[in-house]
């Protein structure tokens, strides 16, 4: 079997054309735009990246974008009184603070002291409680776009088994209540996990999000799985450039599963999506 490839990247430009559809008729309507303000703290290469991407897709789909950059020094109590800042800064809708952020900075009060209805992150602790309870919350912009690729290719969820390798705040566990709420039978597998090819092999779905290079080969898929590759590991490659890969071995999965997600390609592009599409739904939410 050859498997499917989902395409994310295509899929992302076609739920940011609904976006930016969505946001030039809340303007000419209601007189609103859109507002996202992206906080990167120090000059991590890769956060520099993404932050980069943001404002760009920002500013394409029609959303007013702002970004504060400060030095790597920027104590706690700056921080707190820019989010503050923030929250109550009528223009500004969303609100991300870029993580990781530096080690003297508390990443949980700092992520908590954004207001819930403007943490387009879902970070928060409140978005997280009512997401576990299945309540209307911010849902994090990765597991969403995950989410969202395996409706599409799918249609319904219900009843399949669905494996997440990876237990992380950002994505293993939010993506299980996702899927939980889709009716999937659901497992988180981690590095302590019994027997994890079994488990992995087992699964209808499976999400991979544990940060570690092709660690999934072909041999844990089982036959005619979904395969979505979270992983964006940046490795040495030919002439001094960096080539990425995903936490699955793709050219031994794609043998077998039904359906994969490349690296490039497959979940990044959904994840600034989804987050423009957050945007837009805290802002229509906080004008009615
Ligand atoms: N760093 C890497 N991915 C993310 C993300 O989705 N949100 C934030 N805030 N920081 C990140």
């Amino acid at each position: 079997m050859t498997a499917d490839i989902i395409d994310g990247k295509a899929f992302a430009a076609d739920v940011r054309a609904r976006v930016a559809d969505h946001v030039a008729r809340l303007s000419a309507d209601h007189g609103l735009t859109p507002g996202l303000a992206v906080v990167l703290v120090g000059e991590d290469p890769a956060s520099e990246v993404y932050v980069r991407n943001k404002g760009r897709q920002t500013h394409e789909v029609g959303m007013h974008s702002v970004e504060h950059r400060l030095p790597v020094d920027t104590s706690e109590a700056d921080l707190l009184a820019l989010v503050a800042q923030l929250n109550v800064d009528p223009a500004i809708h969303g609100i991300l603070v870029q993580l990781p952020l530096p080690d003297h900075l508390n990443s949980d009060l700092v992520i908590n002291s954004i207001e819930p209805a403007k943490d387009v992150d879902g970070f928060h602790i409140s978005n997280v409680g009512l997401l576990g309870t299945g309540q209307k919350s911010m849902v994090p912009c990765t597991p969403l776009g995950c989410l969202m690729m395996l409706r599409h290719h799918h249609g319904s969820l219900s009843g399949m088994n669905a494996v997440i390798v990876g237990r992380s705040n950002i994505v293993g566990k939010p993506m299980a209540q996702l899927l939980l709420g889709d009716s999937c039978t659901v497992t988180i597998a981690h590095s302590r996990t019994k027997d994890l090819p079994e488990v992995v092999r087992r699964a209808d779905i499976v999400v991979a999000a544990v940060g570690r290079p092709e660690m999934v080969p072909g041999d844990w898929i089982g036959e005619g799985a979904t395969v979505i590759d979270v992983g964006i590991n940046r490795l040495p490659g030919e002439g001094g450039k960096t080539r990425l890969v995903g936490d699955v071995d793709y050219a031994s999965a794609a043998e077998v599963a039904g359906a994969i997600t490349p690296v490039p390609g497959g979940v990044g592009p959904m994840t600034i999506a989804c987050l423009l599409a957050n945007t837009l739904t805290a802002c229509c939410r906080a004008n009615g």
